[in-house]
């Protein structure tokens, strides 16, 4: 019974996903590519700009990358919309033992992998996580740039 607008972007048209899926469960689909290529010209939040700004929105959902989802608890904060957003910190080992999904949640640490991964978007440290998804950077690049170079797998080799 309730109306659901879904809006979905991504890069490009090539890049966008789940098109059928998402307009059979949805009241309405709207789509918006970076460059473009496809429905509206801009990102998710233009969209969502302007369908806040036409109907009256009880709550928002928002799944996707962090810049993303701290663009929206930015936007609909002030406007007092309830969102929940689905986190998706660096995780180790899912249970809650390990502590590397950590994430600060109004004034409560909270673990993503037992605690959420839904959280109120406009409690949720954003600074924080973006700084802690950042943490092994570093190391992420330098194994990319192996890999480039010597891209065999090596999981079946002694
Ligand atoms: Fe280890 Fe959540 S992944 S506590």
């Amino acid at each position: 019974g309730n109306k659901v607008i879904t809006i979905v972007g991504s890069r490009n048209k090539d890049l966008l996903i789940l098109e059928d899926e998402l307009k059979e469960n949805s009241s309405r689909l709207l789509i918006a590519t970076d460059d473009g290529s496809y429905g509206i010209k801009g990102f998710v939040t233009t969209v969502l700009s302007d369908v806040v700004s036409k109907e009256k929105v009880d709550i928002v959902y928002a799944i996707g990358p962090v810049p993303m989802m701290k663009a929206v608890a930015n936007m609909t904060k002030p406007l007092n919309i309830k969102t929940l957003v689905s986190l998706n910190p660096i995780m180790v080992d899912g249970t809650g033992m390990c502590g590397a999904c950590r994430v600060s949640v109004g004034d409560k640490i909270k673990f993503a992998c037992v605690d959420g991964p839904e959280f109120n978007a406009h409690q949720v440290n954003w600074d924080e996580l973006i700084s802690r998804l950042s943490l092994f950077k570093k190391f992420e690049s330098a194994s990319f740039e192996n890999f480039k170079h010597n891209p065999e797998c090596k999981c079946h080799k002694e």
